[in-house]
C-alpha cells in the first residue's frame, strides 16, 4: 500500500469563501442575501406551479396539469443553477422553508391569472438582483443573470399568452379543452412573426 504523501502547504494567499472554497471576488453581502432569497423564491414556484398541476389533473385537464408539471420542474432547476451558482462563489446555499402553495382557484383562469403574476414577481427580483450586481461590479453576477432574465422575459410572455387565450375562452368548457388539447401537444408558444 503506498504511503500518503503529506500535503503540501501552498505559499500564495488565497481568499476563501464561507465554504472553504478559493474564490477570485469576494460577494457583496446584500447581493448575496437577495440571490439567497430568490433561490428560495425559485423553490416556492416550484411548489405553487405543483400545486396548479394537481388542481388541474383533478378536474380532467390533462394539458394544463402537464404544462403546469412541465413549469414546475424548471422552477426546480432555477433554483438548483442558483444553487451552483453561489457554490461556484465559495458561498453556502441557505434554504428556507417554504410556505404552503395556494390549493384552491375559482376558475382556470384564476389559476393561469395567478400563475401570470407570481412570474412577473420572479421578473422583478431578477432585475432587482441584476440592478444590484451592476451597482456593485459583479461582472460575473450580471453574466450569469444574463440567460436566466431572457428566459424569464420568455416565461411572462408565455404566461401573457396562455392568460389572453384562456380568457378568450371566456369560461366555455369547450374552447378550454381545445386549449387544453393544444397543451398536452405541447403547443404553448405565442404567435410568431
Ligand atoms: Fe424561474
Amino acid at each position: 500500500m503506498p504511503t500518503p504523501q503529506p500535503s503540501i502547504q501552498s505559499s500564495v494567499d488565497l481568499l476563501l469563501g464561507p465554504s472553504g472554497r478559493a474564490i477570485a471576488e469576494a460577494m457583496e453581502s446584500d447581493l448575496l442575501h437577495a440571490i439567497q432569497h430568490h433561490l428560495n423564491q425559485e423553490r416556492q414556484a416550484h411548489v405553487a406551479y405543483f400545486a396548479a398541476a394537481i388542481w388541474c389533473a383533478e378536474r380532467e385537464l390533462r394539458g394544463f396539469a402537464s404544462y403546469f408539471s412541465e413549469e414546475s420542474k424548471n422552477e426546480h432547476i432555477h433554483a438548483e443553477k442558483f444553487g451552483e451558482y453561489l457554490i461556484s462563489r465559495g458561498q453556502t446555499v441557505q434554504l428556507d422553508s417554504l410556505e404552503r402553495p395556494k390549493q384552491s382557484w375559482t376558475s382556470i383562469e384564476d389559476t393561469v391569472a395567478t400563475s401570470f403574476l407570481m412570474e412577473s414577481d420572479l421578473t422583478t427580483s431578477l432585475q432587482q438582483l441584476y440592478a444590484m450586481a451592476e451597482r456593485s461590479s459583479d461582472i460575473r453576477t450580471t453574466v450569469f443573470l444574463d440567460p436566466m432574465i431572457e428566459k424569464q422575459n420568455q416565461a411572462e410572455h408565455e404566461f401573457a399568452h396562455l392568460l389572453g387565450r384562456v380568457r378568450f375562452a371566456d369560461n366555455h368548457p369547450s374552447a378550454l379543452l381545445i386549449i387544453d388539447n393544444e397543451l398536452s401537444q405541447g403547443k404553448h408558444q405565442p404567435a410568431q412573426l
